[in-house]
């Protein structure tokens, strides 16, 4: 009675310009291993989970990419939404499927877009998540130990974390500002939300109605199983309607039934090319390369990113992002990584 079902239809606009809203970064083979980062995290759950019961949640513009990047599932298996409404509408769409096809799912959640070393560690956290939504009523989060105030993600207060593995959670706090991040990094029970969700289609349909009931009603009519026509004609009209909120927001922050697995793998978000450098090294002053051919000198901390293995020579600049695409190239202080998102913003009014 396992299920995951992937999400992967955000657009990534940290990650401009070679992510776009054309072609996201989850499409995108963003490390350089030849697999793009949605495959990897197809191939990484279907290591637990039978490849026919992972759902693919995404925008109905990336049906083609989808289905061209992962040959070995249906459309059936794709739930497409024809409105960008962030994480919330999708997951409740989802947990309706999988529950009529299996009133006693346990569903797991997972974003499209991040790198985890160790599958074996993976496995078993998850396992051990899956064992715990059996048994009770709750919402299982993985924990990722924090290292510095980052804004960009959810804390997680454990309670009493060393007496067991599996912990409740007295608070989770999505995006907080820098000051309570930093406060909550030294307190040192907090953890990262790693986005990634364990629970039964039981408990989360209980969580929507308690938290988010008017989504709930508007999705608990007209959710068959398959993508038929009246699914779909049903989908077209309703989806827009639904409140833009992602779950962080919408019910992990207000559920009282929530709790962590502190994560024994290691995990990068990925979200942004800062997070990409140091993933690929294992300092801060060294320069990180994806494709191309670099030739540094009097040069450190930057992160090289080529779509060819062109040659790149980088002389005299530090702690720069530098992108060469074939229609755009990007220099920019990586200090200044988060503005890129409103960079985009601005060099599409122009252009
Ligand atoms: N299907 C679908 N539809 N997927 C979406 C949508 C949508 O409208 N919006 C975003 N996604 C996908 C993204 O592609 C990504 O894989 C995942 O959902 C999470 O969305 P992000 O936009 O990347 O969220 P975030 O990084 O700001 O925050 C989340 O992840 C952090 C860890 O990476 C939160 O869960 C944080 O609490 C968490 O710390
Ligand atoms: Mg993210």
């Amino acid at each position: 009675n396992y299920y995951a079902v992937i999400m992967a239809g955000g657009i990534g606009s940290r990650f401009w310009p070679v992510s776009t809203a054309d072609f996201p970064k989850q499409f995108h083979d963003m490390l350089g291993t030849g697999k793009s980062l949605l495959q990897q995290t197809f191939s990484r759950l279907s290591k637990l989970i039978p490849q026919e019961q992972i759902l693919i949640l995404t925008n109905e513009r990336y049906l083609d990419l989808t289905l061209e990047q992962l040959p070995e599932i249906t459309a059936s298996q794709v739930v497409l939404e024809p409105a960008m409404r962030n994480t919330s509408p999708c997951i409740a769409l989802a947990a309706m499927k999988i529950k009529k096809m299996n009133p006693d799912a346990l569903m797991l959640v997972a974003p499209s877009d991040h790198w985890i070393e160790d599958e074996d560690a993976f496995m078993a956290d998850v396992q051990a998540c899956f064992d715990a939504a059996q048994r009770d009523d709750i919402l299982m989060t993985l924990g990722i130990v924090p290292t510095f105030p980052n804004t960009g993600y959810g804390y997680i207060e454990a309670e009493n974390l060393s007496a067991s593995p599996i912990a409740p959670v007295k608070q989770f706090r999505e995006k907080p500002d820098y000051d309570t991040a930093k406060t909550f990094v030294e307190a040192g029970n907090f953890m990262w939300n790693a986005g990634i969700f364990i629970w039964s289609v039981k408990s989360i349909l209980k969580a929507f109605e308690t938290h988010l009931p008017v989504m709930h009603a508007l999705f608990s009519e007209g959710v068959p199983v398959y993508n038929t026509d009246t699914e779909k004609a049903f989908v077209e009209t309703n989806y827009e309607l639904a409140e833009n909120i992602s779950i962080d927001f919408g019910i992990m922050e207000k559920a009282t039934n929530v709790f962590v697995k502190k994560a024994t793998f290691d995990w990068n978000d990925l979200g942004t090319w800062g997070a990409l450098h140091d993933k690929l090294t294992t300092s801060d002053s060294e320069n990180a390369v994806v494709r191309a051919k670099p030739f540094f000198n009097d040069a450190t901390g930057n992160m090289v990113f080529s779509e060819t293995e062109k040659l790149i020579v980088v002389d005299g600049i530090s702690d720069y992002i530098i992108v060469d695409k074939e229609d755009t190239l990007l220099l920019f202080p990586k200090s200044k990584e988060q503005d890129i998102k409103k960079l985009v913003q601005d060099i599409k009014a122009r252009f």
